[in-house]
C-alpha cells in the first residue's frame, strides 16, 4: 500500500454484536469525510502486531463518517482476530487502506440472491443495504449455527429490508434450515447470486451453484482468509524470472514469496492467505498447484496465472512474468 492511499482512524466504537464477534466503528482522526466505498468493498488493517488483515465494510456505503467492519474471534487465529478482540480498545488508532472492491455488485441485475454464512454477513449486509436504497429485487439468507451467533441480527430484524432476508440456525428445527441445492436448483436469467461465508459453507453452496449448471458470471463469492496449512507434499520446486532468466529455489517451508523476497525480488502482497489477489503474477510456463481461494475453478485450471503468497509448483519449474 502506498503512503497516499493509506488512512488514519480511531475506533470510535466497539461493540459485542454476537457470541465471538466483535464490530468497530473506524472515523477518521482529523473529522474529515473518509473516502467513499461501494457495496463488497474492504479495508486491510495494519494491527499493532505488525500484521495485516481484510475486514469488509458493513455499514451503508452511504456514509462517509464511519466505515464498520465485523471480526470473528478465530479459534485458529494467527494473530490478526485475536489481536482485534484483545488488543483493540476504542479510542485507539489504527491504520488502514483506503476500501477497495473485489466482490462488487453486479448492477444490471434483475434479481439478486445474496447468501451469508456467519461473519460473511459483512459485505452481504451493504449489499442489502445497498440494493434496498436503489429499489433493486433481492433476497437475503443468513445461515450460522445458532441466533446468538447471528451479528446485526437487531439491525437487520428493524431494517426497511427485514421481509427480505430468511435466518437459518444450524440448531432450528429442519423447516428454516436453507436448501442450496433447492434455493439454486434452476439457472435464472438475469439472477447474480452472492455468497460469503467460510470455507466449508462457500464450498457447499457454490458446488450446488455449479452442479445446478450456474454460469460464472452469475456467481459472485468472497472467501474470508485462512491459513493456508503446509503439506507434506510440498517439495521444493524451481521459479524462474522470465525477465532475466534468473532460477531462484523455492524451499519445502518457504512461500513464492518469501523465496522471492530472500532474492531481492519484491511482489506486492496484502492478504498472504489466496485471498485477496494482489500478489496475482502470470506463469508463462510449467504447472502451478493452486492453493489459493481467489481465482475461479477456471481460471485455476488454465494455469497461467497463480498466487505466489500460497500457491506452489507441480512441475520442477515455473517460468514467471517478473
Ligand atoms: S497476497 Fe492476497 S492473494 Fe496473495
Amino acid at each position: 500500500m502506498n503512503a497516499s492511499s493509506e488512512l488514519h482512524v480511531r475506533v470510535g466504537k466497539k461493540t459485542d454484536e454476537a457470541v465471538g464477534i466483535a464490530s468497530f466503528e473506524l472515523v477518521s482522526e482529523d473529522g474529515r469525510p473518509l473516502p467513499s466505498f461501494s457495496a463488497g468493498s474492504h479495508v486491510d488493517v495494519h494491527l499493532p502486531n505488525g500484521i495485516t488483515r481484510q475486514y469488509s465494510l458493513c455499514n451503508d456505503p452511504g456514509e462517509s463518517h464511519r466505515y464498520l467492519i465485523g471480526v470473528l474471534r478465530d479459534a485458529a487465529s494467527r494473530g490478526g482476530s485475536a489481536a482485534m478482540h484483545d488488543e483493540v480498545k476504542e479510542g485507539d488508532r489504527l491504520r488502514i487502506s483506503a476500501p477497495k472492491n473485489h466482490f462488487p455488485l453486479a448492477h444490471d441485475a434483475g434479481h439478486s440472491i445474496l447468501i451469508a454464512g456467519g461473519i460473511g454477513v459483512t459485505p452481504i449486509l451493504c449489499m442489502a443495504e445497498r440494493l434496498a436504497l436503489s429499489g433493486a429485487s433481492f433476497e437475503m439468507h443468513y445461515c450460522t449455527r445458532s441466533a446468538d451467533r447471528a451479528a446485526f441480527r437487531g439491525r437487520i430484524q428493524a431494517s426497511g429490508f427485514a421481509s427480505r432476508v430468511q435466518f437459518h440456525f444450524d440448531d432450528g428445527d429442519d423447516a428454516q434450515k436453507m436448501d442450496a441445492g433447492e434455493l439454486l436448483a434452476q439457472v435464472r436469467p438475469g439472477v447474480h447470486v452472492y455468497v460469503c461465508g467460510p470455507t466449508g459453507f462457500m464450498d457447499w453452496v457454490l458446488g450446488k451453484a455449479r452442479s445446478s449448471g450456474w454460469p460464472a458470471e452469475q456467481l459472485h463469492y468472497e472467501f474470508f482468509g485462512a491459513e493456508v496449512a503446509p503439506s507434506e507434499d510440498d517439495d521444493v520446486f524451481e521459479v524462474k524470472l522470465a525477465s532475466s532468466g534468473r532460477v531462484i529455489t523455492v524451499a519445502k517451508d518457504q512461500t513464492v514469496v518469501q523465496a522471492l523476497a530472500a532474492a531481492g525480488v519484491e511482489v506486492a502482497t496484502s492478504c498472504e492467505q489466496g485471498v485477496c489477489g494482489t500478489c496475482l503474477t502470470r506463469v508463462i510456463s510449467g504447472e502451478p498447484d493452486h492453493k489459493d481461494m481467489y481465482l475461479t475453478p477456471e481460471e485455476q485450471e488454465a494455469n497461467d496465472q497463480f498466487l505466489p503468497c500460497c500457491s506452489r509448483a507441480k512441475s520442477a519449474m515455473l517460468v514467471l512474468d517478473l
